[in-house]
């Protein structure tokens, strides 16, 4: 295999659309492709965020797209992604960054929030990669990248249906890659610890006790920084991995390898005897 180093972990000139681009991570990972030389095309609900973010993208490069819309409306979705072939002529790169996340006990859960995570979290995702899966296929290649969540490992209260959506998004990731990476389009995701965004804010600020021993809980001992997100989405997005297929890359500060609190013996019990 010969190969450019360039080629192999640059993103340049390619064409990539990023979901949930308009807030957060989506917006950070955004920025950083467009920055890396990449076409991008950004997908947020609110019109204002989206336009904020569009506004910054295209101070770097003019030719950057932006949509408002609900990644869970099939034929929204559809229009936005035949623009952004016609205007770049190509897709070669979607990050699904698009997510919501509602705490409550089971008990409590309304069925309509709860099938409301599941619709942007899950169906959201399948329906982004299905329309990529047009263009990308037709090419003949081509990288997704979904945004799972630690939470598909670690169960914790107040988070079954944002944790039963990104479990489901890691299982529809393996199972598309094996699909379509023999077709040339490689998919994976990743499924990130703790990062402060618009997504937990609020929570955060309202219970800063909790969130102090959440992050002495993280092997790293810090909330993830955005910037952080961005080169294994990058990476991933890149040929440098195509021998990567249908993975969740964990990128959480340590928290899914182990943690931090031991039971240690008093230290008398370790001496060996003189
Ligand atoms: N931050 C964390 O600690 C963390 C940890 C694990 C996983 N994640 C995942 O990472 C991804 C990015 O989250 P974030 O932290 O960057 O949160 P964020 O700042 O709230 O960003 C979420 C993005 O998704 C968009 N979005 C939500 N529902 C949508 C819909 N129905 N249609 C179109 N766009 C929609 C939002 O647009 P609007 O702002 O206009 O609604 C926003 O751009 C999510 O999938 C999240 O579940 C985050």
């Amino acid at each position: 295999m010969t190969y450019h180093l360039e080629d192999l972990f640059g993103v340049k000139g390619r064409a990539v659309i990023v979901t949930g681009g308009s807030s957060g991570l989506g917006a950070e990972i955004a920025s950083a492709l467009t920055d890396l030389g990449a076409q991008v095309a950004i997908i947020g609900r609110t019109k204002e965020k989206c336009d904020r973010v569009l506004a910054a993208l295209r101070e770097k490069n003019p030719s950057c797209l932006g949509f408002h819309l609900d990644i869970t409306d099939e034929k929204a979705m559809e229009e936005a992604f035949a623009a952004v072939y016609k205007s770049f002529g190509r897709i070669d790169g979607l990050v699904n960054s698009a997510g919501i996340c509602q705490i409550e006990d089971l008990e409590n859960f309304e069925m309509k929030d709860f099938t409301r995570i599941i619709d942007v979290n899950l169906l959201g995702t399948v329906i982004s990669c299905k329309l990529a899966g047009k263009y990308m296929l037709a090419a003949g290649c081509g990288s997704i990248v979904n945004i799972s969540s630690q939470s598909t490992r670690v169960g914790k209260p107040g988070y079954t249906a944002y944790a039963a959506s990104k479990a489901a998004v890691d299982g529809f990731t393996r199972a598309l890659a094996t699909e379509w990476i023999r077709k040339g389009v490689k998919v994976n995701s990743i499924s990130p610890g703790l990062f402060v965004t618009d997504i937990n804010r609020k929570e955060i600020e309202a219970n800063p006790e909790i969130f102090r021993q959440r992050v002495a809980d993280i092997p790293r001992g810090k909330a993830g920084e955005p910037p952080l997100l961005v080169a294994p989405v990058v990476a991933l997005l890149t040929p440098g991995t195509d021998h990567m297929v249908g993975q969740t890359l964990a990128v959480d500060g340590g928290t899914s390898a182990g943690i931090m609190k031991v039971m240690a013996l008093p230290k008398k019990t370790h001496r060996v005897p003189e």
